[in-house]
C-alpha cells in the first residue's frame, strides 16, 4: 500500500519511522523544503516506549511538491487541525482511485475532513502520544494505539486492510464506532484538558478548587449533552464516558465523586498540550475542541455557553490579553451565565 505521511511534527514523525523500520513503503511530506533538507540530513530516531529505531529519511519533500503523477493508496494526515483543514482542497490529487484518507487529529477533524472530501476519508484519531525533541528526533511517551474505523459506523474491507498494514510498525485498533470514540476523546480534550490549560496546570490542580470542578462538570456535561443530541454513543475508554446515573439536567449522582476519581486517575496529572501551544505562541486547537462542541450544538439546536466561554478564554490568551492561570475559571463561570441570559436552550441545565 503506497502510503505517504503528511506532517513530520510528533505523531508523524514517529509512525514515519516506525513505518520506514518495518520495511514498509512510505514517503514523507513536509510543510516545506526547509523542514524536507533538515529531516534528510537528521534521518528519524524514535526512543522511548515501543522500542528504539532509527532510519534515513529519503523519499521526503515538502508536500507541495507531490502532485498528480504520485498517486497514493494511503495518505496519513498527521498535521494539527487547522492544517488538516486548509490542506483538504488539495489532498484529492494525491489519492489514486479507492484510495484513503487517515486523519488522525483530534475532534471533528475527520468528520469535517468527510464533508469536504467524501468517502474517500476513514475515521482515525491517535492514543498514541508523542513528542518531537528536534526535527527528526521523537519520543514515543505511551503504549498507546492508532484507532481507526468508518465514520458511518460498522465495519468495511478497507478498515481491515488499513489496519493490517499499519499494525506492522505502530499498534493499531479498530472500531465499528469510531463517532463514538471521536466524542469520547473530545469529552476529555474540552473539560480535562483545555480548563487545564486555562488554568495553567493540570486537572489534579484545578478540581482542588471549587470553582474549578465546577467548571469540570459543566463542562463535561454540557458537552456530553450535545453529543448524545447528535446520536452519537461515546465509547468507553480508560474511564466511562457516560458518568453512573447521569442526567442532561445536572442532577448529582450518588457515583459522581467515584468517577470524577477514576478520570483523575487516568487524566488528573497530564500537561495539557494545549499549555505548550499558549507558551510557544502557537495556535491552539480549540476550534477543532471546544469550539466543534459549540457548533454541533448548535446543528442539533442547542446553546453551549460553557463551551463557548471556554474557546472565547482561549482566544483571549492567545491574543495575549490574559496569562493562563486558576482565576480565570471563575470569568469563564461567570461568562457563562452571561451567554445563558442571552440564548435559548441549553445542552445541559446543571
Ligand atoms: N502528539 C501527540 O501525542 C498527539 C496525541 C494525540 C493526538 N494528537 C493530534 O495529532 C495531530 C498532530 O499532532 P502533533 O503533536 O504531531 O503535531 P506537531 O508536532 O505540531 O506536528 C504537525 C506537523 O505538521 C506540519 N505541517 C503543517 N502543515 C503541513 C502541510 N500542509 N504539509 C506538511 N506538513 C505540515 C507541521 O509543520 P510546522 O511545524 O511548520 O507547523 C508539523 O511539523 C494534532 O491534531 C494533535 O492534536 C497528537
Amino acid at each position: 500500500m503506497k502510503t505517504l505521511i503528511i506532517g513530520m511534527g510528533a505523531l508523524g514523525g514517529l509512525i514515519a519511522a516506525r513505518l520506514r523500520a518495518a520495511g514498509l513503503p512510505v514517503w514523507l511530506a513536509t510543510r516545506d523544503a526547509e523542514q524536507a533538507d533538515r529531516l534528510r540530513a537528521s534521518g528519524l530516531r524514535v526512543t522511548g516506549m515501543g522500542g528504539a529505531v532509527t532510519v534515513q529519511a529519503t523519499a521526503v519533500a515538502p508536500w507541495d511538491a507531490y502532485g498528480a503523477d504520485d498517486k497514493f493508496e494511503l495518505v496519513l494526515l498527521a498535521t494539527k487541525a487547522h492544517d488538516a483543514i486548509e490542506a483538504a482542497p488539495r489532498l484529492s490529487l494525491l489519492l489514486g482511485p479507492n484510495a484513503t484518507l487517515l486523519p488522525i487529529q483530534n475532534g471533528g477533524v475527520p468528520q469535517m475532513l468527510a464533508e469536504r472530501l467524501g468517502n474517500c476519508v476513514l475515521g482515525g484519531l491517535s492514543n498514541l502520544g508523542a513528542t518531537m525533541e528536534a526535527p527528526g528526533i521523537y519520543e514515543q511517551r505511551n503504549a498507546g494505539h492508532l484507532l481507526i474505523g468508518e465514520l458511518a459506523g460498522g465495519e468495511s474491507e478497507r478498515t481491515e486492510r488499513v489496519h493490517r498494514w499499519l499494525e506492522r510498525a505502530v499498534e493499531v485498533r479498530a472500531t465499528r464506532n469510531l463517532r463514538g470514540a471521536v466524542w469520547s476523546k473530545l469529552l476529555v480534550n474540552c473539560s480535562v484538558t483545555t480548563i487545564g490549560a486555562i488554568a495553567g496546570g493540570t486537572m489534579r490542580g484545578y478540581m482542588a478548587s471549587p470553582e474549578g470542578s465546577e467548571l469540570f462538570n459543566r463542562t463535561y456535561d454540557e458537552a456530553l449533552s450535545v453529543a448524545l443530541a447528535t446520536g452519537a454513543q461515546p465509547e468507553p475508554m480508560l474511564v466511562e464516558p457516560i458518568p453512573p446515573g447521569w442526567h442532561a439536567d445536572g442532577i448529582a449522582s450518588e457515583g459522581r465523586d467515584a468517577w470524577i476519581a477514576k478520570v483523575l486517575t487516568a487524566y488528573g496529572d497530564v500537561t495539557p498540550s494545549m499549555l505548550q501551544d499558549f507558551r510557544r505562541g502557537r495556535r491552539t486547537e480549540i476550534e477543532f475542541i471546544n469550539g466543534y462542541v459549540v457548533n454541533m450544538a448548535r446543528e442539533v439546536g442547542l446553546d453551549a455557553p460553557i463551551n463557548a466561554a471556554i474557546v472565547e478564554t482561549v482566544h483571549a490568551i492567545t491574543s495575549g490579553r490574559f496569562a493562563p492561570n486558576p482565576r480565570l475559571l471563575v470569568q469563564v463561570l461567570r461568562a457563562r451565565t452571561h451567554n445563558d441570559q442571552h440564548h435559548g436552550k441549553t445542552a445541559s441545565m446543571s
